[in-house]
This record gives structure tokens, sequence and C-alpha cells, in this order.
């Protein structure tokens, strides 16, 4: 115990994730699986002198299967990056759908109680996918499913050290990032930033910042120029959340990290979170406390300053969208 799995484990995040996840001792084992590449990336992790045991398997013979036996902790970055010039790729988002909608398929039946973290993006929409698709097997617990949003805190704790001109700080800056994690849907919490922003971060200056952290993918990917969006950054971001999960997994108390998640999970958090917003959203990205069984509560916004409320009540329609969207695609898979 415990064994962590990643689905899309050869590609651009696959890859350094699966090498994050293998060099934590407290990982026993890790199961790789990808349509191309998993036996040669496992091979070539499996050589790394740190506790897991490495497996890798392709779809032929039940590879799915085989890999997600046993498994207490699933990773989904399968799928297709966008390209530069396209924030919003709609051929990647059916794509990405469909092939989330077929892992979660593997999930529902051969590992129906593991703690799901969904990579894949649009994670306002994928997220749902999953969580429509456990409801068809019958598996479906809110508290096991999880959206990575870590990217976007990461992302804030570092622009934020930059701002006050001091990278040293960026590991212990913690800045909430709520709502969800696209464009607008994405709502960093400035405000409560552990480190405050200098006095004349107001304006122009905080709207420049907040839109940084929203967008700071399209950085990325201008600068790779074809060659795929944020992956490195984001295994980090990735493993990071899995090292909470796996940390709560083994019963340590007071994990906390911001996550999107069915506001089910916690009724009595998720309807106070509700009423904060305005909005009966199902889903949102909020500061959850993670537990041995999962989300164990879901944390109010807090106090928030007046431009925040304007950021919260632009991403609720989207968010809402973004939520049927993902809702009404497996609705209308066979
Ligand atoms: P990539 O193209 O480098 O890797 C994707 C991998 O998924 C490939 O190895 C591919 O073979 C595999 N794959 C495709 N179909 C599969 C299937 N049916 N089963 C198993 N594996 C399959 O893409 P990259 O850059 O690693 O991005 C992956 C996803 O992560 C994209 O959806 C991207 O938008 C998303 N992403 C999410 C972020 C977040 O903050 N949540 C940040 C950056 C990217």
């Amino acid at each position: 115990m415990p064994k962590a799995v990643v689905l899309g484990a050869a590609g651009g995040i696959g890859q350094p994730l699966a090498l994050l996840l293998k060099t934590n001792a407290l990982v026993t084992e890790l199961g790789l699986y990808d349509i191309v590449n998993t036996p040669g990336v496992a091979a070539d992790l499996s050589h790394i002198a740190t506790p897991a045991k490495v497996e890798g398997y392709l779809p032929p013979d039940d590879g799915l299967a085989k890999t997600l036996k046993g498994a207490d902790v699933v990773v989904i970055p399968a799928g297709v990056p966008r390209k530069p010039g396209v924030r919003a790729c709609s051929s990647c988002r059916q794509i990405n759908a469909g092939i989330v909608r077929d892992l979660a398929t593997g999930i529902a039946k051969t590992a129906p109680k593991a703690f799901v973290l969904v990579i894949s993006n649009p994670v306002n929409s994928t997220v749902p996918i999953v969580a429509e698709v456990f409801k068809k097997h019958g598996t479906y617990d809110p508290k096991r499913l999880f959206g990575v949003t870590t990217l976007d805190v990461v992302r804030a704790s570092t622009f934020v050290a930059e701002v006050l001109g001091d990278f040293g700080k960026a590991p212990d800056v913690v800045v909430p990032v709520v709502g969800g994690h696209s464009g607008v849907t994405i709502v960093p919490l400035l405000s409560q930033s552990s480190h405050p922003l200098p006095s004349d971060y107001t304006g122009d200056k905080l709207q420049a910042l907040t839109t940084r952290v929203q967008f700071g993918g399209d950085e990325v990917v201008k600068a790779k120029d074809g060659a795929g969006s944020a992956t490195l950054s984001m295994a980090y971001a990735g493993a990071e959340f899995a090292f909470k999960v796996l940390r709560a997994l083994r019963g340590e108390k007071g994990i906390v990290a911001p996550t999107y998640v069915n506001l089910d999970a916690d009724k009595s958090g998720g309807d106070a979170l509700k009423k904060e917003i305005g909005q009966d959203l199902d889903y949102f990205s909020a500061n959850v406390e993670i537990g041995p069984e999962g989300v164990a509560k879901i944390h109010p916004l807090g106090e928030i300053t007046e431009y925040e409320q304007g950021l919260i009540k632009a991403a609720v329609p989207e968010l809402a969208k973004n939520i049927e969207t993902g809702v009404a695609f497996i609705q209308s898979s066979k």
C-alpha cells in the first residue's frame, strides 16, 4: 500500500509526473498506462532505487484493467493539449471528453474505490464527466473525485513572490485559488495571500496579476510555439496534490488544498459555499480538507474583497456552462 496509477503516463505531463511519484517513498506500487510507450517508461523508471514497484501496460490484453488493479490513487493526465493561439480548443475538448469517459469506465469497473485526480482539460467539464460515468456504474462517491487545480495555486505563489521581489519566498506563499480551472473561472483570492501584496497593488496592477494567474497557461503555450502546453510545472503541481492525497490516505490530519470538487462531497460545507457564491452550482474549486475517506470538509471562501466578489460573479455563469457540457456529454453518450 498504496498503489498510485497514472493514465496517460507516456505524455508530456505523464512522464515527469510518473518520475515524481516514483521518487516518493510513500508510493509502493506505480502502475502506468498509455496507448503508447508505457513499457519503456516503466522499464526506465523501474531502475530508480526507490520503493515503488513499477509496471507499464498498453491497451491490448486488458492493459487498463491490469494497470488499475488494486489502485488507491489514480491520476489522469491523458488527452491532447491545446495549440498556440487557441484558448478554447473545441476539438481537444471533444477528444479529451471521450478519452476521460473511457478511462473513467475502466476505473468504475476495476478500481471503484480509488481516489481519482483529474488533470485532463477542460477540468471544469472532465470532472463532471467522470462523476456521470461513475453514477452510471453505481460507483459514484463524490468524496473521492478531485479536479487538479494545483497549477493555478503554484502559479499564484510564484507570481506573488515575483511581485514581492523575492523568489526565495515562492515555496511559502499560499494563495487560495477558487472557482474553476480555465480563464475567468480561475479566481485567485490575492487578498488572502499569506504574504500581502505591496499597498500599491490595486486597480490595474491587481487586475494584471489576477489575469496572469488566470491565463498563465498562455505564456507557456506561446513560448513552446507548437510543442504543447504546460507539462513540467503541471507534473510538479499534480505530484504536489497527489502527495497530499497520499498523506491524507495514511491518516495525516489537517491536509487542506484548493481542488475542484462536487459540492455534495461535504453537504454542509458545500451548501454554505453555494450561499456565499449565490448560485446552486454542483462543482466548484475551494479549499478542501482531505482525509482518509476523501473530501472531509469544504471550506468557505471567507472574507473577500469587492473586486474578488466581481471575479466570482464573472466565473459562475461560465462554470455552470462547463459543468452542463460535461454532464450532457455523458447523458448523450451510449
Ligand atoms: P501529451 O499529448 O504530451 O500527452 C497525453 C498522453 O495521453 C499521450 O501520451 C497520449 O498517448 C495519452 N493518451 C491519449 N489517449 C489516451 C487514452 N485513451 N488512454 C491513455 N492515454 C491516452 O499531452 P500533455 O501535455 O501531457 O497534456 C495532457 C492533458 O493535460 C491535456 O488534456 C492538457 O490540456 C491537460 N493539462 C491540464 C493542466 C491542468 O492544470 N489541469 C495543465 C496542462 C495540461
